[in-house]
């Protein structure tokens, strides 16, 4: 039964599409099973070539592989058909993408909504890709969405968008003081996508049934990350989904019975894009010398990353919440040439000390980082293949997170490339 969850261990931006392209070739399907297109994956191809992929599981860059979207994603068909369009011009095949039938469609009533509330929530407002992803999955649980199926049936598609309709452009002209959508002109230009999106839509819960029955393997690949996470992340500074690893089961149809490993993406230190707590996000020079050499620029949105020091709290809750068998730690060799690494090993939070992640949001918002500083290394790591071969304090560095995290450390970056890792464990062995 071999399903493997790959899971964004901090609030996004790990390194999971590097993780995932590695793994792509020793797989036979890569489901993305929540999120949209507020996802940005960086992946750098042996060949040297760099895709930027939101909403396509990275599974599509190997030849072979099946990529699979699953029912828990949400998809804007423009962006999709952009994205294959893009991927098709660079002599990628994307003929074997699967879409589920019960994904549910993100619809220019849904982007309008994402932009008006953020503004209107001025200083308090959540900081999202604007993509509309929050309003859509508030009107999959309101029981109001638009889902892939939908675009079969014309007549139906019509009649559903008729019904949001009804309350939306309500909400946007009477609250929000904006411009009605028209729905001839929505209607004309989803069709015109149905077209092409029709022959991928499938019954992909069956399909990957089949498969695992199979004994092929599937690899589950979450977008954002556990601290984003809806249920367990920092709420209400998240995304509207579930990248933990039960919304690996409920976004792609698949009992938890099915997987046995579970594959956590986490940088050697930390960042955050958009607004939200952030224990060890540094204001210093430190901080911009991490945005600098780390390249922390957001994929979708282009935004800074906010940058901070490795916060081991959040490594040991991860693990926790999301069943981690092994932590893939990616971009070391940014750490290289610090004086000093600090890691946070716990908080202070109202004169009291936490080693585990507060109950409420109000402490986490108080919470002063407890810091233990190692040596740093001065070498460039980018070409070590070998952790015997890594600088000592760097072997330390490793071994000091793997224990405060509690769960082996199997693979280590040294760089954005395919091959640029470390390997000390196979991540699909026990
Ligand atoms: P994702 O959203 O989790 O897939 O991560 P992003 O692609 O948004 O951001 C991670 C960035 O780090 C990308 O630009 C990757 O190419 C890059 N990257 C991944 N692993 C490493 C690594 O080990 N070292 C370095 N220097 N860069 C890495
Ligand atoms: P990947 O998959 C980092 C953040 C946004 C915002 C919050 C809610 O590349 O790791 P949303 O548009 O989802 O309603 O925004 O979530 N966010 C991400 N931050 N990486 C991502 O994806 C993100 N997807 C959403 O910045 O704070
Ligand atoms: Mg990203």
């Amino acid at each position: 039964m071999p399903a493997i969850v790959l899971v964004g261990t901090q609030w996004g931006d790990e390194g999971k599409g590097k993780v995932t392209d590695l793994l792509g070739e020793r797989m036979q399907y890569t489901v993305r099973y929540q999120g949209g297109n507020n996802a940005g994956h960086t992946v750098v191809t042996p060949d040297g070539e760099k895709y930027a992929l939101h909403l396509v599981p990275t599974g599509m860059l190997t030849p072979g592989c099946v990529p699979v979207i699953g029912n828990g994603v949400v998809i804007d068909p423009k962006v999709l058909l952009h994205e294959l369009d893009g991927l098709s011009a660079r002599g990628v095949d994307v003929s074997l993408l699967k879409i589920s039938a019960d994904a549910h469609l993100i619809m220019p009533h849904h982007r309008a909504l994402d932009r008006v509330v953020e503004r209107y929530l001025g200083s308090a407002r959540i900081g999202t890709t604007g993509r509309g992803i929050g309003p859509t999955y508030a009107d999959k649980v309101g029981r109001m969405g638009i889902r892939a199926q939908d675009l079969l049936d014309p007549k139906i598609f019509r009649q559903k968008l008729e019904l949001a309709l009804r309350e939306k452009n309500q909400v946007l002209v009477k609250v929000y003081n904006r411009k009605k959508i028209d729905i001839d002109a929505v209607v004309e230009e989803y069709m015109g996508y149905a077209e092409r999106l029709i022959p991928y839509i499938d019954d992909t819960r069956l399909l990957l049934d089949k498969a695992l029955t199979r004994g092929e393997y599937v690899l589950l690949e979450g977008a954002q990350a556990t601290l984003l996470d809806v249920d367990h992340g920092t709420y209400p500074f998240v995304t509207s989904s579930n990248p933990t690893t039960g919304g690996a089961c409920v976004g792609a149809g698949i009992p938890p019975t099915r997987i046995d490993r579970v594959i956590g993406v986490i940088k050697a230190y930390t960042t955050r894009v958009g607004a939200g707590p952030f224990p060890t996000e540094l204001f210093d020079d430190n901080g911009k010398h991490l945005l600098k050499v780390g390249g922390e620029y957001g994929t979708t949105t282009g935004r800074e990353r906010r940058c901070g020091w490795f916060d081991a709290v959040i490594g040991r809750y991860a693990v926790r919440v999301n069943g981690i068998t092994d932590l893939f730690l990616t971009k070391l060799d940014v750490l290289s040439a610090l004086e000093k690494v600090p890691v946070c090993v716990g908080y202070e939070i109202d004169g009291e000390r936490f080693d585990e992640m507060p109950m409420t949001q109000t402490a986490l918002h108080h919470a002063t980082p407890l810091y233990e500083f190692h040596e740093g290394w001065s070498e460039d790591i980018s070409a070590v293949r070998r952790f015997e071969d890594l600088p000592k304090n760097a072997q330390a560095y490793v071994e000091r997170l793997e224990e405060l995290c509690g769960t082996r450390i199997s693979v280590i970056g040294v760089g954005p490339a395919r091959d640029q890792n470390v390997i000390r464990h196979d991540m699909l062995e026990a």
